[in-house]
């Protein structure tokens, strides 16, 4: 299992960084036979497992049965556990009480979505032992404050702003950052100017490293195909294809068939 220091060393050696999302035990099991470095429990499990709209409506608890279920079932990845929606800008005990959910229930970090009023928190949980991955570029919790899923960083003034915001969460202790929807030469002049190691999700092949969401990386979402995503796998059409078949094995009688059955003695009528 790579730590903390293993980004850092990545980006100095030039080799890429792999994250997926994953939110339950059987995912979490098959990507830990892959050589996919870190996983990230993240608040997207609002949409891709509860079917909400947005990730507002991710809680510390959902998170933390997430988290639970994905660590028993990646015992050697690296997991960075989402602070949800709110859950970082309320009281500091409140704050850390879901930390603490999220930690115990098996994450070896947390992340948190921009860089505004956040730097005090993070110094403050990395000073508590917990490594910080900072989230910038379009941050889905922002959704309604952003006016929708929009890429940021197009005019000089938010490039600017983003800048300073990658360098902020630097300064503030976080050990890597995901760049989500800028364009591609901000992100590479972002990668070069920090330190700590970037993750890009459409923000072009420069970032050290890449994250994308299970469902997307395997084609299993057909209803939501944004430029950025590839699907390495047509897992819709595979998937129904193979709950079609059983449905019309049943209904057809060809399942169970004897290979399939246990060879019971017929009971005795009664007499
Ligand atoms: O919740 C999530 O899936 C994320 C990624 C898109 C980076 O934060």
């Amino acid at each position: 299992m790579i730590n903390i220091f293993d980004f850092q060393k990545k980006k100095a050696s030039g080799e890429k960084i792999t994250m997926v999302t994953c939110y339950d035990y059987t995912s979490a099991a098959l990507v830990d036979k892959t050589g996919i470095d870190c996983i990230l429990v993240g608040d997207s499990l609002a949409m891709t497992m509860h079917g909400f709209d947005t990730t507002v409506n991710a809680t510390p608890d959902m998170m933390a049965l997430h988290t639970a279920a994905v660590s028993r079932g990646a015992r050697d990845k690296f997991i960075v556990g989402d602070l949800p929606f709110m859950s970082y800008r309320r009281s500091l005990s409140d704050n850390m009480d879901a930390v603490y959910k999220i930690m115990q229930a098996g994450a070896h970090s947390v992340k948190l979505e921009g860089a505004a009023g956040n730097a005090g928190f993070i110094q403050h949980l990395v000073e508590s032992g917990v490594p910080v991955m900072g989230h910038i570029g379009l941050t889905p919790q922002f959704v309604h404050q952003l006016g929708g899923y929009h890429v940021q960083g197009k005019t000089d003034e938010s490039a600017k702003r983003l800048m300073e915001e990658a360098r902020a969460l630097q300064r503030a202790g976080c050990f890597a950052l995901v760049l989500e929807c800028v364009p591609t030469p901000l992100a590479a002049e972002i990668t070069r100017e920090l330190k700590i190691a970037t993750i890009g999700i459409g923000a072009g092949p420069d970032t050290d490293g890449q994250v994308l969401v299970f469902q997307d990386l395997l084609g299993l979402n057909t209803d939501f195909r944004p430029k950025f995503v590839k699907n390495f796998l047509n897992g819709a059409e595979l998937v129904t294809g193979a709950l079609e078949e059983y449905n019309q094995a049943v209904k057809k009688r060809t399942f169970p068939d004897a290979e399939h059955s246990f060879g019971a003695k017929k009971l005795a009528k009664s007499a």
